[in-house]
């Protein structure tokens, strides 16, 4: 019964008209675009396309700052860059701008800013073929390129959150020609291994993933889908509603932190996120949790053969990521788990680790949380002075 109830939650789509009503009720800045985000909270953006080797055409945003100092910062799975900037005056972007540093920021192939292909359509099966994996190797490759060209710059430094690392633990593992374009990576909640994530389980991730394929169906949570629409309708009714959602459906996924979260942010964060759950990622998420290797996607054994040479697919070799990563770990983080980390710690030949000093800092606090510029970014921007 509850299988059929989420099986038509990612199904149904609703209309773009009631879309945009539930929208109008969200307060402004779960409205607002990245752009119109930075104008009002005093910043000037610039865009740009960005085209992939498999012909993708990324939207690239850019905060003019210090071009010797340029960031390129990487949103997770399931947000795009608004990630960065919908804390307002507290946010990241808000925070760096003001210390100067050149800030650009990565949508990749599936969020709504991207969603754009030299030759195929978003209506076409084959453009939503894809995993973090390609996410990785081409968006990631692409806008570092991108980014070093325009700021005539030999290196960056890369923030990222969430997934925004795990795709580059595949670019620096699979084209180690990029570590001499990193400074460092600065990881905040970095995921690889999946092994203690809150992910769905097999059984119940087999029958959702093979009901989407075989009704068509590529991504989970669009922008107008039911679930979405839902969330957008439930949570901002008044403070009952967001805590609703917050106790529901947030802190079981991300961790609790009833301090760390007010109410009146979530019907904020919720204009944003989720964003696009793209069903291929999640199923290779859900195959690295259950393998318990950070690992390329299965095929299914004929076809691993065929393409790897091997029954089981090949692990990302993370030893052969010399750029240093800084970790940053959270004690309650539910994603990036504390045991997980120190699995890939162990293998990254350059990387320090460092927890947050709050026991329930969760997955979300990193770029959501209430005490961000308390306890995260004294350490962020020593690290980025550290290295700039
Ligand atoms: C943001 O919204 C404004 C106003 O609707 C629009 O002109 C602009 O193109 C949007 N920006 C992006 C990146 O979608
Ligand atoms: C953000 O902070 C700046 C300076 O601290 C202040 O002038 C401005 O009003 C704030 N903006 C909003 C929308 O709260
Ligand atoms: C998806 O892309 C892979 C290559 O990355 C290819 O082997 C596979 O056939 C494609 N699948 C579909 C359904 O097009
Ligand atoms: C940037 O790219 C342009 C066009 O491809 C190229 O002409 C230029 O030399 C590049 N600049 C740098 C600094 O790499
Ligand atoms: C570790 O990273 C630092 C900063 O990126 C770099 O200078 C150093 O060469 C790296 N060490 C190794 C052994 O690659």
């Amino acid at each position: 019964m509850l299988l059929i109830l989420y099986v038509l939650y990612f199904l149904y789509n609703v209309s773009a008209d009631l879309m945009e009503e539930i929208n109008s009720r969200l307060p402004e800045d779960g409205r607002l675009n990245f752009t119109e985000l930075a104008t009002k909270y005093g910043l000037e953006t610039e865009e740009y396309d960005v085209i992939t080797e498999d012909n993708y055409i990324l939207k690239l945003f850019h905060i003019q700052g210090d071009r010797t100092k340029p960031i390129l910062l990487c949103h997770g799975a399931d947000n795009s860059a608004d990630t960065y900037i919908m804390r307002g005056n507290t946010s990241l972007a808000v925070t760096l701008a003001k210390e100067g540093y050149d800030l650009w920021f990565m949508n990749s192939r599936d969020k709504k800013y991207s969603q754009r292909n030299l030759y195929l359509h978003p209506k076409d099966a084959d453009f939503w073929n894809f995993t973090f994996h390609e996410i990785g190797i081409y968006d990631l490759s692409a806008n570092i390129d991108y980014v070093l060209n325009k700021t005539n710059q030999g290196q960056l430094t890369l923030i990222g959150f969430s997934q925004g690392n795990q795709i580059w633990f595949v670019l620096g593992s699979m084209r180690p020609e990029y570590n001499s374009k990193v400074k460092v990576a600065i990881a905040l909640a970095p995921v690889a291994y999946l092994n203690h994530a809150r992910l769905p389980d097999l059984l119940t991730w087999t029958l959702i993933n093979n009901f989407l394929k075989a009704s068509g169906n590529h991504v989970l949570f669009g922008e107008n889908s039911i679930l979405t629409a839902a969330s957008r309708t439930i949570c901002p009714i008044m403070k009952a509603g967001a805590e609703f959602c917050i106790n529901f459906n947030i802190f079981p996924i991300c961790g609790a932190d009833p301090p760390g979260l007010e109410p009146e942010f979530v019907p904020i964060l919720i204009g944003h996120t989720p964003s696009n759950l793209v069903r291929k990622v999640l199923d290779h998420m859900v195959q690295v949790k259950t393998s318990k290797r950070f690992q390329l996607y299965d095929y299914g054994t004929v076809t691993n053969i065929v393409k790897y040479g091997s029954a089981q697919p090949p692990e990302y070799p993370v030893k052969k990521i010399s750029a240093k990563v800084e970790l940053l770990v959270g004690r309650n983080d539910k994603q990036a788990v504390v045991d997980d980390i120190q699995i890939l710690k162990q293998q990254l030949p350059n990387s320090s680790y460092h927890e947050i000093d709050v026991d329930l800092w969760n997955h979300i606090d990193f770029v959501w949380g209430k005490y961000m510029k308390e306890f995260l970014y004294p350490l962020v921007l020593d690290l980025l002075k550290k290295y700039n």
